[in-house]
């Protein structure tokens, strides 16, 4: 049995100030919660997460790493840095960084196998656009993706992995994967990697991301392969994410 995981994508959005209510209330409102919970938070921000969700049972972690461990690359960020800010999580390959920064499947699972060499957990991101689903080819660009990191880190490397499924179409627009379009690509996603590993497809979280709310998190979280979720909007309202956190049971 899966332990469902909820992760909290902030995006670019926060300040000191409105973070530390929101951190404040997601660390007392999962305080027995049964799923696993996780924010992901602004670069700058880490420090304030480590100082008000440590030692509690909230994890955190960033959007993106770099994929170089150290040297002159200004602007980066390292996976041993998030690591020193006790981050366990870190995003990889989310549609913003591919579609807006020129996030190539070669650089991901770079940045993929950097977060691993660092002890972190990476959450791979994969998804298609509107005209790929209407081309009829959801399941190439996702297995596409997903074969990058196969092939440069192997499917052992998904024991300590995250896999999460974004369809772009569904990201921010308020037009959510129905639960049966959103099953239908996630057991995809495991019989690809059960192919290779059937212990390992068998363990590994796949969550579901794409306007995901109170209102449709239970039926979404209640497929079989759905474990979780990667939420944005809903993640920077307290009692929106703690009702999403409350239907991964
Ligand atoms: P929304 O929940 O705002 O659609 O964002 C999903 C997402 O991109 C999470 O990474």
């Amino acid at each position: 049995m899966r332990t469902k995981l909820v992760v909290g994508n902030w995006k670019m959005h926060g300040s000191l100030a409105t973070n530390l209510g929101l951190l404040h209330a997601v660390r007392e409102g999962v305080a027995t919660s049964a799923a696993q919970v996780a924010v992901c938070v602004p670069y700058p921000y880490l420090t304030q997460a480590l100082s008000v969700l440590g030692s509690s049972l909230v994890a955190w972690g960033a959007q993106d790493v770099s994929e170089h461990a150290q040297g002159a690359w200004t602007g980066e960020v390292s996976a041993a840095m998030l690591a020193d800010f006790g981050c366990r999580y870190v995003l990889v390959g989310h549609s913003e960084r591919r579609s807006c920064f020129g996030d190539t499947d070669a650089i991901v699972a770079a940045k993929y196998a950097a977060a691993l060499a660092a002890n972190l957990t990476p959450i791979l991101c994969v998804g298609e656009t509107l005209a790929e689903r209407e081309a009829g080819i959801t399941g190439d660009v996702v297995m596409r993706q997903l074969d990058a990191v196969l092939s440069r880190c192997g499917v052992g490397s998904f024991s300590r992995a995250v896999v999460a499924y974004e369809p772009v179409w569904a990201i921010g627009t308020g037009r959510t994967a129905s639960p049966a379009q959103a099953q239908e690509v996630h057991a995809l996603i495991r019989s690809h990697f059960a192919r290779e590993n059937v212990e390992i497809a068998d363990n590994l979280q796949v969550l579901y991301g794409g306007s995901v709310k109170g209102a449709n998190a239970a039926e979404l979280f209640g497929q079989p392969d759905i474990d979780g979720g990667l939420i944005g909007g809903a993640s920077l309202v307290a009692t929106d994410f703690l009702a999403i956190c409350a239907a991964a049971i």
